[in-house]
């Protein structure tokens, strides 16, 4: 083990601030001279994206071949934490094999809302599952001696303007809700770096915010890694290593390496931030170059099987009337869609993985039963924006002569971009056409989804069965077939609820919101907390999920009838299958405080584990509840409390399939505080529903005033602004004009492509800083603080040159 302080102390104050940015893209910075070596990190999250010729955060160029896992949403439908963990040990192994050092995952957002770009990398509407399935990621990499980022750190839960928009959000529900599974991850698996979001939390930038990367990071959760901006995040750099934000990404051409030297020099920073800092930064660097010093392969077949028992795991049964499926071998079968011989398997921007293979469904059932009675219509085209009427015909003549059609839709490419929101819920109108006029013609109508966000499915009366397949990687098309023809049996529970509208979804009123913030009024009440406290009804449930067999849950019991505030409670129960196949069950476990007066939730999932059981079969599952899991985070006290009451411990097959209940009760020790925050938030505590939440209500919560939301004025224009943003000025005009050409240059021939609609969302939501992480070194923060003056309105000295280094860009 190298002695890092001593290390440290040998180092010049140039040297220490230089390992505080990248080198480049992808790689940190190393010394030479002291046998510090430069190393490698990559994105994921579910597949390795690494890049040797040419550097994009976008998904733009090339990446060497690596295995494309389902993406988070599958993982966490798996309700798997082995299998999680496995994926982990697998990325792990592809890292060591291609000498990559940190793979940049896993991302352990909310999906505050259904219609979030990125949900299809995130794993939950609840922290608890949200927190282990991000902890098994981890391990399973960190086993490998690879280290992981878990993102975006935190309240990033909308694309539109994540540079720049402050999400406001009241204490309960950052501590709740946006923290809680970060917590879990951060306590229980320690990834090597957390990687802070774009975004302000509550008027602050991640990237300077000292509350959530120091105090409760570093200090509450005792956090040993490092911190590294999201790329690009960095703004005020001296403000940023003082809040605890070590590692700036990618490479720092903007002059901040000095700043931090200057900061140093003139006593404004204390040299020992810089020196922990650095220490944090070697600690990883070493750790990694012992991993990384030895030869190593994979074997990318296993890989890929493995991919495919995930995904088998991560696919969620909705719906199977009369047992249509699994589908017998020899019944005639009509594939219908696209998809089945292009599948949809991963998502668009900085998690784009080049896949080593490529199943798709087609050849995988031709593999298992034979060619002979199946049938391929395509069924709306490759964009799927309207109905094709000739392609919606030949697929309704070809179902005809079927027993069964499988239709396979989704969404489409364009509609699941990091970077961009989706403005519906809806599935690309060609899709819902195929749908209807299929399910019109046939009685036995088969629906199989690939997408990695919930849809809505006006159909779903229509149809027999659908299953959801999410975007389910490179071998997801196998795992398909296994279910369809029952090789698999399916046992993946839905991580999300699907709402029947997205009117239903209490985020809706407020999502995405901005120009500059955007406001979290339904503060706890997010997903199934909230379909179920207001009783709201919805399509598919959290927790959903079907199989081939039956399961009788019975025998409940708890360890003790009366705790308190510092036991653990052990429940037991049994669950049998009843049917007659193999299958795997996962048992939830909800807390719902009964006699509360502070508001909360119907219930809260706080324990779940899944089984595999042969037919007759029973298994005892125990499941243990610490304090934390009766607890809510009192604002005034800023700690978490137990209320002292009943208890009801709800244990079931999904959040609305309760099968047995038991009651507890609950002393606390210390006294719940009535004239504190939350007691006093009277619409909190019968929340509406269907309906917004006041500002005055939304205020109450919050203790203050929201932040007026509001685009940039000339005059206020800062090195924040989006340079969209800033064409009331002459130079903020010559500066879209710039961005675009570079955009344009960028995108080449991939017009109309997911990667190029990502580059133009940047390009309108872009602040003024970005242009350095773009530029390379030719422009200087010192020119863009004159821009910005510039812009305002001020005359500055050499403007002529400015303009014309601008222009000749
Ligand atoms: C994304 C991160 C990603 C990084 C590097 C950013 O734009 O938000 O998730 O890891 O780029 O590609």
């Amino acid at each position: 083990m190298k002695d890092i302080k001593n290390l440290v102390a040998q180092m010049t104050l140039e040297e220490k601030a230089s390992l505080c940015s990248g080198l480049d893209f992808w790689h940190l910075k190393g010394i030479e001279r002291l046998g510090i070596p430069s190393i490698m990190v990559t994105d994921g999250p579910h597949g390795l994206r690494k890049q040797v010729q040419g550097s994009d955060h976008i998904g733009l160029l090339d990446s060497v071949p690596a295995t494309c896992f389902p993406t988070a949403s599958a993982l966490a439908a798996t309700w798997n934490r082995q299998l999680v963990f496995q994926v982990g040990e697998a990325l792990g192994d592809e890292c060591r094999a291609e000498e990559v050092a940190v793979i940049l995952g896993p991302g352990a957002n909310i999906k505050r809302s259904p219609l979030c770009g990125r949900n299809f990398e995130y794993f939950s509407e609840d922290p608890y599952l949200s927190g282990e399935m991000a902890k098994s990621h981890i391990i399973g990499v960190q086993s490998k001696g690879i280290g992981t980022s878990i993102k975006h750190f935190t309240v990033n839960n909308q694309e539109y303007r994540r540079m720049v928009i402050d999400a406001v959000v009241d204490e309960r529900a950052l501590r709740e809700i946006y923290l809680a599974g970060f917590e879990i991850a951060v306590k229980e698996s320690q990834p090597w770096t957390v990687m802070c979001a774009y975004n302000k939390v509550n008027s602050t930038y991640c990237a300077e915010n000292r509350y959530l990367m120091t105090d409760i990071l570093k200090e509450e959760w005792g956090h040993e890694g490092l911190v590294v901006t999201d790329w690009g995040a960095m703004n005020d750099r001296v403000a940023g290593l003082e809040a605890g934000v070590e590692l700036e990404m990618p490479g720092s051409k903007n002059g901040n390496d000095a700043k931090i030297v200057a900061a140093v020099q003139s006593g404004q920073l204390d040299e020992t931030v810089l020196d922990q800092a650095v220490e944090r930064i070697l600690g990883l660097i070493f750790k990694a170059e012992e991993a990384l010093s030895q030869d190593y392969t994979y074997n990318q077949d296993a890989h890929h099987a493995l991919a495919r028992s995930v995904a088998g795991e991560g696919a969620v049964l909705l719906k199977n009337s009369g047992d249509i499926m699994p589908l017998t071998e020899n019944s005639k079968v009509a594939l219908v869609g696209r998809f089945a011989k292009e599948p949809r398997y991963q998502g668009a921007g900085s998690s784009l993985i080049n896949p080593t293979r490529l199943d798709n469904l087609y050849d995988e059932i031709v593999k298992l039963v034979g060619a002979e009675n199946l049938s391929y219509a395509p069924g709306y085209d490759a964009a799927g924006d309207e109905a094709d009427e000739a392609l919606i015909a030949a697929a309704v003549e070809s179902a005809k002569a079927a027993d069964v059609v499988v239709i396979c839709a989704g969404l489409t490419d364009s509609y699941e971009v990091e970077g961009l929101d989706r403005e519906h819920m809806n599935l690309p109108p060609g899709h819902d056409a195929l749908i209807e006029a299929v399910a019109a013609a046939h009685s036995n109508v088969v629906v199989v989804l690939s997408n990695g966000s919930p849809v809505a499915m006006s159909w779903a009366d229509g149809v027999s069965a659908i299953l959801e397949g999410y975007l389910g990687g490179q071998a997801g098309a196998g795992a398909l077939a296994d279910i369809l023809y029952g090789k698999v049996n399916p046992s993946g529970k839905l991580a999300e609820t699907f709402p029947h509208r997205l009117e239903d979804n209490p985020s809706h009123h407020y999502f995405p919101a901005g120009p500059s913030t955007v406001e979290y009024r339904e503060s706890i009440f997010v997903g199934y907390r909230y379909y179920d406290s207001v009783q709201q009804d919805v399509l598919f449930p959290f927790g959903h999920g079907l199989s081939y067999t039956t399961f009788e849950y019975s025998d409940l019991q708890v360890s003790q009838l009366k705790i308190d505030d510092k036991d653990t409670l052990s429940i037991t129960l049994t669950v049998k299958n009843t049917g007659s196949v193999a299958g795997k069950e996962t048992v939830q476990l909800y807390v719902r405080d009964v006699e509360a007066t502070v508001f909360r939730p119907d219930k809260e999932l706080k324990g779940f584990e899944k089984v595999a059981l042969q037919p007759g079969e029973e298994t005892q599952v125990v499941i243990e509840l610490g304090p934390r899991a009766f607890a809510y985070y009192d604002t005034e006290a800023s700690d978490w409390q137990v209320e002292a009451g009943t208890f009801d411990i709800l244990v079931g097959a999904s959040a609305q399939d309760i099968r047995l209940q038991a009651s507890v009760e609950v002393t606390s020790s210390r006294p719940v505080d009535a004239g504190a925050n939350g007691h006093t938030t009277g619409i909190y505590h019968n929340f509406p529903k269907g309906k917004a939440v006041s500002r005055q209500d939304f205020e109450g919560l919050l203790g203050r005033s929201v932040p007026a939301n509001e685009g940039a004025k000339k005059g206020e224009y800062t090195i924040n602004t989006p340079i969209a943003d800033m064409g009331e000025s002459f130079i903020g005009r010559q500066l879209n004009a710039y961005m675009n050409k570079q955009m344009t240059k960028m995108i080449g021939d991939q017009e109309g492509t997911p990667t190029a609609m990502l580059m133009q969302a940047i390009a309108s939501e872009m602040p003024l800083r970005g242009i350095l992480m773009m530029d390379g070194g030719a422009i200087s923060r010192e020119m863009l603080d004159s821009v910005v003056a510039l812009a305002n309105g001020h005359l500055i000295k050499g403007v002529g040159g400015l303009l014309k280094a601008i222009r000749e860009k």
